[in-house]
C-alpha cells in the first residue's frame, strides 16, 4: 500500500519524512523516495526497494530544507522501479507530487497532455496528474490542485509541492485516506494517523474531495464545492492497540474498511492498462500451458469457499474452462476424477488450513499441477504449490474473513482473465477498466454504513436471517450467513433464491428477516419475484440491489442501495454491505468480533 507522508515546519524535513514512512513501513511497498524544496528547486531522491535503500542512498548528502513530501510505493501503473518511484515531478519541473489511488482516466488526460507537449518518463498515472497540474499552475498551486482534480476520475490521495510561492504543501483526497496534524509554528500530512502520532496529537481527517493547504501559519481547508471550511479536529489519546487497530473499534472493522486499497494492491502491478494485458509472473504457468488446461479443481473451506464459487462462475464465463468447487474437506473422501491436464487452485487467506491442503495433496497424487491463492508469503500452501496469486490484501487480525475475501475475489478475476488472454487471444479494454473503476465503487460502498448500523439496530434481536442470491451472488448470499454466524451467533442460512420455494419457504414468518440480493440484468426479475414470495409470507424483506428502491415499494422493508459495477466485479460489491451488517449486529448483540467462541484465525487439524 503506498504510505503517504509531509511535513512543512523549522526542523529539518528529511529525517522527519524518513521517520514517518518507517511508521508505515507494515502496510508494504517497493520503493520510496523524498522530495524537498530548496533554493526554489525541487530536489528528489528515490530508490527500488526497502525503505533502507533509500536511507543508504541519503547516507551524508540529505538535502537540506524544512518542508516536503515522504513516499512508499506500491505498483500500480509500471513495474517497481527508481523512475516509476514517487515523488514525480512533472516535465517543466515545477511540480513534485506523491499520490495513493488509482487515476482511471489517466490514458486519455496522458494522450491529450502528450498533444499539449508534455512529456513522460514513467509508466505511472501519478506522473499524468503532476503535468496536468502544473498545466494549470500560475500563481496559486491550491487552485492549479482543484481544477487538475476536478478532472481525475478514479481514487486518489495526492500531496504536491511547487517551485512558485511561499512555501507550501497542498493535498486533496477522494477515496484513500489524508489525514493532516497541526503542530506548533509546524504542519504534517500521513496517509494514516499512526505517522503522525510521535508529532502531534491534533489531526484532521479530510473528507472526500476536500482540498487543504499547508502552510507555517496553519491548515486551511476548502471542501468540494470551493467553500472555505473547518473541520473538526480529533485528539488521538491512542494506546498502542489503538494504534495498530487505526483508530477503529476492531479490527474486524479496520479490515472493512481497509477494502478498497486491498483490492486495489491485488491487481496492483499485474495489469498493463496501457497495453490490456494481464501479468501474473508468480503463478508460474506460461501460456501453452494455460491454453492445455482441462479443467480446473478449486479447493477450499469457509470463505475461501464462497470466493471458489464465484470463481467458478468467472472463469468459466471469461475463459470457458470447466471448474468444478469441492470444500478441503470433501474432495478426497468422493473419488475425484482428475487428469494430468487438470490443476488443481487451493485458496486459502492463511496458507494454512489443514483441510485445503489435504485435499490439494489429494489433487496432486492424481496427476494434477497445484495453484495457489494466498494472502501470507511463505505459508505451507505456497511451499506445496507451483505457482501463487498473492492476494496483497495485508494482514488480517479479525478472525472473521472480509478483505480476504474481496482479495481473493480480485485474484481469481486476474486469474479468469488472464486465461482470457491466453485462450482467447485478447482481454477487452472495458473489463479492465472495470477493474480500474473498482476501488472507487468498493469506497463508494462503505458509505453505506450508517444504514447497516441502523438495519444492525433494528434487526439485532432476530433469531434468524435467511440471505438469497442466484447466480454470481448466490455465493455471497451464504458468505452474508456465514459472516452473521460467526460474529453475532444468529443462525443464518444462505440460500440460491429460487430454492427457497423447496423447503425454506417453510421457515418464513414477520419476525424472519430476508436479506435479498437482487443485482445486475441476468437473474434480476427472477429474484424480485423470490422477493415477491418472502414477503406475500410476511417475511422482512431487505432488498440489496444497485437500482432504484422504488422498485421495491411494496415489496422491501428495506433497500441497500449498491453501486453498480460489472457483472462479474459486483459480488465485491454486494459482499461489504452484509460484513458491515453482520459486525453491527455482533457489536449491538455484544459479541467478541474480533476473536467470536470457537473460531481460530488458522484452522490447522482436519
Ligand atoms: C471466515 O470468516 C472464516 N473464519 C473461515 O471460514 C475461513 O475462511 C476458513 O477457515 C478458511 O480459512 P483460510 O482461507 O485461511 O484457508
Amino acid at each position: 500500500m503506498c504510505g503517504i507522508v509531509g511535513y512543512l515546519g523549522s526542523k529539518q524535513v528529511v529525517p522527519l519524512l524518513l521517520d514517518g514512512l518507517k511508521r508505515l513501513e507494515y502496510r508494504g511497498y517497493d520503493s520510496a523516495g523524498v522530495v524537498v524544496r530548496q533554493n526554489g528547486d525541487l530536489r528528489t531522491v528515490r530508490a527500488e526497494g526497502k525503505l533502507e535503500k533509500l536511507v543508504q542512498k541519503l547516507e551524508g548528502k540529505i538535502p537540506p530544507g524544512t518542508y516536503g513530501l515522504g513516499h512508499t510505493r506500491w505498483a500500480t501503473h509500471g513495474e517497481p522501479s527508481e523512475r516509476n518511484a514517487h515523488p514525480m515531478i512533472d516535465s517543466k519541473g515545477r511540480v513534485a507530487i506523491i499520490h495513493n489511488g488509482i487515476i482511471e482516466n489517466f490514458l486519455p488526460l496522458k494522450r491529450r497532455l502528450q498533444d499539449e507537449g508534455w512529456s513522460f518518463s514513467s509508466e505511472t498515472d501519478t506522473e499524468v496528474a503532476a503535468n496536468l497540474i502544473s498545466s494549470y499552475l500560475e500563481e496559486d498551486l491550491r487552485a492549479a490542485v482543484t481544477r487538475a482534480a476536478g478532472e481525475l476520475e478514479g481514487m486518489y490521495a495526492l500531496a504536491v509541492v511547487s517551485t512558485v510561492g511561499d512555501p507550501e504543501i497542498v493535498v486533496t483526497r477522494q477515496g484513500p485516506p489524508l489525514v493532516v496534524g497541526f503542530g506548533d509554528g509546524e504542519q504534517f500530512l500521513a496517509s494514516d494517523p499512526a505517522a503522525l502520532i510521535a508529532h502531534t496529537k491534533d489531526v484532521v481527517f479530510l473528507e472526500n474531495r476536500d482540498v487543504a493547504r499547508l502552510t507555517a501559519e496553519g491548515i486551511e481547508i476548502w471542501d468540494e464545492t470551493g467553500e472555505r471550511v473547518e473541520r473538526p479536529v480529533t485528539r488521538l489519546n491512542w494506546d498502542p492497540i489503538q494504534v495498530e487497530k487505526g483508530g477503529y473499534k476492531h479490527f474486524m472493522l479496520k479490515e472493512i474498511h481497509e477494502q478498497p486499497l486491498a483490492v486495489q494492491e491485488t491487481f496492483a502491478g499485474r495489469v498493463d492498462f496501457e497495453n490490456q494485458r494481464v501479468l501474473l509472473d508468480d503463478l508460474n504457468l506460461d501460456p501453452d500451458q494455460a491454453r492445455a488446461v482441462s479443467k480446473i479443481d478449486i479447493l477450499a473451506c469457509g470463505t475461501s469457499w464462497h470466493a471458489g464459487l464465484v470463481g467458478k462462475f468467472l472463469i468459466q464465463g471469461l475463459a470457458g474452462i470447466p471448474v468444478e468447487v469441492d470444500y478441503g474437506s470433501e474432495f478426497r473422501y468422493r473419488d475425484p476424477i482428475v487428469t494430468p491436464t487438470d490443476i488443481a487452485l487451493g485458496i486459502s487467506q492463511s496458507g494454512e488450513t489443514a483441510d485445503t491442503l489435504s485435499a490439494l495433496e489429494a489433487a496432486g497424487e492424481r496427476g494434477a499441477r497445484l495453484f495457489s491463492i494466498c494472502n501470507v508469503p511463505g505459508s505451507q500452501i505456497v511451499r506445496m504449490t507451483d505457482g501463487v496469486i498473492y492476494t496483497h490484501a495485508g494482514p488480517e487480525i479479525g478472525v472473521a474473513s472480509t478483505k480476504a475475501f474481496t482479495t481473493q475475489l480480485v485474484a481469481l478475476y486476474l486469474l479468469a482473465l488472464y486465461l482470457r488472454q491466453t485462450r482467447k487471444g485478447g482481454i477487452e479494454p472495458e473489463l479492465l477498466q472495470a477493474l480500474a473503476h473498482l476501488p472507487a465503487a468498493v469506497d463508494e460502498v462503505l458509505q453505506l454504513e450508517p444504514q447497516l448500523e441502523r438495519l444492525a439496530r433494528d434487526y439485532s434481536r432476530a433469531n434468524d436471517f435467511l440471505y438469497l442470491g442466484r447466480g454470481l451472488n448466490y455465493p455471497i448470499a451464504l458468505e452474508g450467513a456465514l459472516k452473521l454466524k460467526e460474529i453475532s451467533y444468529i443462525h443464518a442460512e444462505g440460500y440460491p433464491a429460487g430454492e427457497m420455494k423447496h423447503g425454506p419457504i417453510a421457515l418464513i414468518d414477520e419476525d424472519l428477516p430476508i436479506v435479498a440480493i437482487a443485482t445486475g440484468e441476468r437473474v434480476y426479475e427472477k429474484v424480485r419475484s423470490n422477493m415477491q414470495e418472502a414477503k406475500a409470507r410476511d417475511g422482512i424483506v431487505i432488498a440489496l440491489t444497485d437500482r432504484e428502491p422504488a422498485e421495491f415499494e411494496g415489496i422491501a422493508r428495506e433497500v441497500i442501495q449498491v453501486p453498480r459495477v460489472s457483472e462479474e466485479l459486483q459480488p465485491i460489491i454486494n459482499v461489504i454491505p452484509l460484513q458491515m451488517l453482520a459486525y453491527h449486529v455482533g457489536v449491538k448483540r455484544g459479541a467478541d468480533v474480533d476473536q467470536p467462541r470457537n473460531l481460530a484465525k488458522s484452522v490447522t487439524v482436519e
